[in-house]
């Protein structure tokens, strides 16, 4: 019999998941048994602090649904969604950033023409997005798609609403030119939802629990790397203290107020808008 101590109990672990069949199981599984073990004796976590982690836990999974990502959002807050981010997304120099994806992407978006409305009557200011969507030594990519979705001026998703109908997002598709075109509202700067497991502990520091000012885009293409990124407004409060470490300078627009008049669609608005202009660069597919 394999008498268990202090000083075995972590080689013993790691032996037993050792055998997980699948190899990368194994991998992941040892190396995770030792870092916990590693965090527990640096910290010399006692009983009382580890039933209050395994009580979060639990609540974090049970405030979970399909609607609310509780742990999706505790990746977030700790860095971890946009640490894996960057080790699977290391594009060339030049190509447009990933971001997070966030919890409140919703799919099966309805598709709107060239400058189409996604904001259909939700209140706020008039927010035209153009540029282009091109691949890396400059080719236009026409017929990129771009599914776009953003909270309204209140912080709220579609997603955190009792809503029947698509609220704030659309998929807008790349022309011939690689031009594209989103009408929107300007949207503003959001708190994370702070009245489940995760704002609890985000209330307990110092943290600022706020997003800055941005648009989510998803970006897809034949022969390109699909792209999950936002484009966030120049200037916006919280742009350098993003509660999910999402912001990236490279994807930092200005957003430039216009007069009423001429919309970069070919229509024209009566009341004053805003205008953010940015050009995606898509990254080739690697070659498999
Ligand atoms: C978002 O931008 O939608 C988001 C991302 C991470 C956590 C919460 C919200
Ligand atoms: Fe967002």
């Amino acid at each position: 019999m394999q008498l268990v101590t202090e000083d075995n109990i972590t080689a013993l672990a790691q032996q037993r998941w050792a055998t997980a069949k699948d190899p990368r199981t194994a991998e992941l599984m040892t190396a995770l048994v030792r870092h916990l073990h590693d965090f527990a004796r640096e910290v010399r976590l006692t009983e009382a602090e580890w039933t209050a982690a395994i009580g979060w836990l639990t609540a974090t999974g049970q405030i979970s649904d399909a609607k609310r990502e509780e742990f999706i959002l505790a990746s977030d807050v700790l860095g971890l969604s946009m640490l894996v981010v960057q080790l699977n997304h290391r594009f060339s120099p030049g190509a447009t950033p990933a971001t997070v994806l966030g919890p409140f992407h919703v799919d099966g978006s309805p598709e709107l023409g060239f400058g189409g409305d996604m904001s259909d009557g939700v209140a706020g200011t008039p927010l035209y997005l153009t540029g282009t969507v091109r691949s890396l030594d400059g080719t236009p990519v026409a017929g990129a798609v771009l599914d776009v979705w953003q909270a309204d001026a209140d912080g709220a998703y579609e997603a955190q609403l009792d809503v029947d109908e698509a609220r704030l997002r659309a998929k807008y598709r790349a022309r011939e030119d690689g031009a594209y075109c989103v009408r929107t509202i300007a949207p503003k700067g959001y708190s994370i939802p702070m009245d489940g497991p995760v704002g609890s502990l985000v209330g307990q520091t110092g943290i600022s629990h706020f997003r800055p000012a941005h648009v989510h885009f998803l970006l897809t293409a034949d022969g390109f790397e699909p792209l999950i990124t936002h484009l966030f407004q120049e200037g916006a409060e919280y742009l350098d203290s993003d509660v999910v470490f999402g912001t990236k300078q490279e994807l930092v627009v200005a957003f430039t107020p216009r007069e009423p008049g001429p919309t970069p669609d070919g229509g024209t608005c009566a009341v004053p808008w805003t205008e953010a202009r940015y050009d995606f660069v898509l990254q080739p597919c690697a070659p498999r």
